[in-house]
């Protein structure tokens, strides 16, 4: 696995695309299994390059920019085990340079949800990932659909855009009580971990209303409210109309119920993402139209 911090580094990068569809998985680091997933995921696509960048223009003025895990080394371990080409790790400069005139802003799929109090994160989302692209210039780009709004602001990026890369939104990974892995969990104590549970728990409700036939979204949203009382505050819980992020009172095909909360130190989301129809209610994914889970 070789790793590449510069830009001209890149040019060694070339070489793998002869083996076949150049895969990005784009990260900002302290890797965890959720990562690896994706990773697992691209390698099944074709060579794998994995960034590693700490993006600071998504972070808020009040956020963890300063304080977010920082774990090269062991990133770098646990990468070496896996079908990964090359990881691509530059530092602030590489990226950002001088300065940044130019940026990408986001359409409406920004507003909201974890667009709602920080009106700069997806601007910054998406100026960093068309930097990516443009450096390593994939075929196909693999992100988590952990991150429901980030996949629908990159993958509207792409269609208005018209970059040639095909996305790619992998599953959740999970601990088995249900508590979506993120790099921002080792911020927790016991206690808090436990209390952390209640977003998946909010959204367990949720699911379970829609597949009793439940399709009013006031009523699922309530439900989902009441469970995330628990945590120490909530920064919103919501029902919407998948890709474009629409609210309808009638609940009714691919859906998202997403929340995102504060439990000790961390900001933590979580979502599902559903097929209700009539009598149905399924698992579903956010971006194209064939897949396998
Ligand atoms: P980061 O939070 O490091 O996440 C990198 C990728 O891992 C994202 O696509 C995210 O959705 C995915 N991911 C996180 N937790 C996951 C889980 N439990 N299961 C499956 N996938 C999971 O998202 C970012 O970085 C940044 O915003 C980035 C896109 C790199 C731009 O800076």
């Amino acid at each position: 696995m070789e790793v590449w911090q510069t830009t001209d580094d890149l040019l060694r990068m070339n070489r793998f695309r002869e083996q076949g569809p150049l895969v990005l998985v784009p990260t900002m680091g302290a890797l965890h299994e959720g990562h690896l997933s994706l990773v697992r995921c691209g390698a099944e696509i074709g060579p794998v390059v994995v960034s590693i960048f700490v993006n600071p223009t998504q972070f808020g003025p009040n956020e963890d920019y300063g304080s977010y895990p920082r774990t090269m080394a062991k990133d770098l371990d646990l990468l070496k085990a896996l079908p990964v080409a090359g990881v691509f790790a530059p530092d602030v400069g590489e990226i950002y340079g001088e300065g940044l005139e130019t940026s990408v802003r986001p359409g409406h799929r920004a507003q909201g949800l974890c667009g709602g109090d920080r009106p700069d994160h997806f601007a910054g989302v998406l100026t960093v990932v068309a930097k990516l692209f443009g450096l390593v210039r994939p075929d196909v780009a693999i992100f988590g659909r952990k991150d429901a709004q980030q996949c629908l602001v990159i993958s509207q990026m792409v269609e208005d855009l018209k970059m040639p890369i095909k996305l790619v939104d992998a599953p959740t990974l999970r601990e088995k009580d249900g508590l979506a892995l993120s790099s921002r969990n080792r911020y927790l104590s016991d206690s808090q971990r436990q209390q952390a549970l209640c977003l998946f728990q909010a959204l367990t409700e949720g699911r379970l209303l829609l597949e009793q036939g439940c399709r009013k979204r006031s009523v699922v949203l309530a439900a989902m409210e009441a469970w995330l009382q628990k945590a120490d505050s909530i920064d919103y819980a919501d029902v919407r109309q998948v890709p474009d992020l629409g609210r309808s009172e009638d609940i009714f095909g691919k859906t998202l119920l997403a929340v995102a909360a504060r439990v000790g130190p961390a900001r933590l989301i979580d979502n599902l993402v559903l097929q209700v129809d009539d009598k149905q209610v399924s698992d579903s994914y956010l971006l194209g139209t064939e897949r396998k889970s």
